[in-house]
């Protein structure tokens, strides 16, 4: 850990998702039952193996690090090992890790050290396996934090072996919290609707809400909607909304006309916008039934345009598709 003196120094250099991550339970946003739940494991100074799963950027790694410093204090760093699963080429490195790290006893008056293993859901089911056996061998010695975006990938055995925690992405609220904070630590207002904005392309997730923030605020020191949008390459959702209402009431001239201006002057690539057309058909007025379809036309557009075919013409069928699909 640097000191008092290089924290300063290096203060402004600093990434603002490194600067702004909570170091204690009090700081971290959201996910309430988690948090005091955690928190309760920490005080008693006993815990079960930990399964983490959510969407990114909404306090997985930050709580397991909280949970590790509280219940380790100074000497956490000793306790505490760290693994990504998709680093790790094989569960062979994990398990000899995990060995090594195991074999010796917990520094400390908690009887136990923890190993995070971030991203366990790349790991295959046979390397789950392995996991599995690895974590009833050193039982006595270590719990497991596990951490993965999809619950759904991990096997059943490890599922049972530990207490699982959904986190979800942040509310807006709790989204509003944090931009308020960090404007007034780095000196930025935030207008109304650049607050509306930073919710609306963070989705809650707040890695990718602190990196906005921090490369808007390069470009300026007032964070209106337009600077948001830019720095995300997002288009205005007002104005892909009008792109699908043009659809919806079969003008496909000023359709295409609309979202090709919205492209070129935001430089949004097709992949950038094909995301928000499909959000935008869901919330749209069309009939269900019309809006699943349209849903299914970008999913196609987007596997397209992946392939590597002509952008404009994929987005320029999908529009089509949009009116026809909505034809009385
Ligand atoms: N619940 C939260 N409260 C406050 N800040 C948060 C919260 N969640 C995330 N952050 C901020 O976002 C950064 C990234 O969060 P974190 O590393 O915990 O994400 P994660 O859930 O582990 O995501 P991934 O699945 O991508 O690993 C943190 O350093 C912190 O600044
Ligand atoms: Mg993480």
């Amino acid at each position: 850990m640097s000191d008092e003196g290089e924290d300063t120094k290096i203060h402004d250099l600093s990434i603002w998702t490194e600067k702004y991550r909570p170091k204690n339970f009090s700081e971290v946003k959201g996910q309430k039952e988690i948090v005091a739940r955690v928190k309760a494991f920490v005080e008693a100074k006993n815990m079960p193996h930990l399964l983490f799963s959510g969407p990114p950027g909404v306090g997985k790694t930050t709580l397991a690090l909280v949970t590790v410093r509280q219940l380790f204090k100074d000497v956490w760093q000793e306790n505490f090992l760290e693994l990504n699963a998709s680093d790790e080429r094989g569960i062979d490195v994990v398990r000899q890790k995990v060995k090594d790290f195991a074999r010796t006893k917990s520094i400390g008056d908690v009887p136990f050290k923890i190993i995070y293993l971030d991203e366990s859901d790349a790991l295959t089911k046979e390397a789950q396996q392995a996991l599995r056996r690895t974590m009833e061998n050193y039982a006595q010695t270590t719990r497991f934090i596990l951490s993965c975006n999809y619950s759904s990938k991990i096997i059943d055995p490890i599922q049972s072996r530990c207490t699982v925690f959904r986190f979800k992405p942040l509310s807006k609220e709790e989204i509003s919290g944090i931009i308020k904070t960090i404007a007034l630590k780095e000196g930025l207002t935030v207008t109304a609707k650049g607050e509306e904005a930073l919710f609306y392309v963070s989705g809650g997730d707040v890695r990718r809400l602190e990196n906005l923030m921090q490369s808007s605020s390069a470009i300026k020191k007032e964070l209106s909607d337009s600077l948001i949008f830019e720095v995300a390459s997002f288009a205005e959702p007002r104005e892909i909304i009008e792109v699908i209402e043009n659809c919806i009431n079969q003008d496909f001239q000023s359709a295409k006309k609309k979202l090709l201006d919205t492209m070129l002057k935001q430089g949004l690539s097709g992949i950038d916008v094909i995301k928000q057309l499909q959000k935008e058909a869901w919330n749209s007025k069309a009939d269900d039934r019309i809006k699943l379809e349209m849903i299914k036309q970008c999913g196609e557009a987007e596997f397209r345009m992946i392939e590597g075919s002509d952008e404009f013409i994929q987005l320029e069928a999908l529009l089509a598709k949009f009116v026809l699909l909505n034809k009385k």
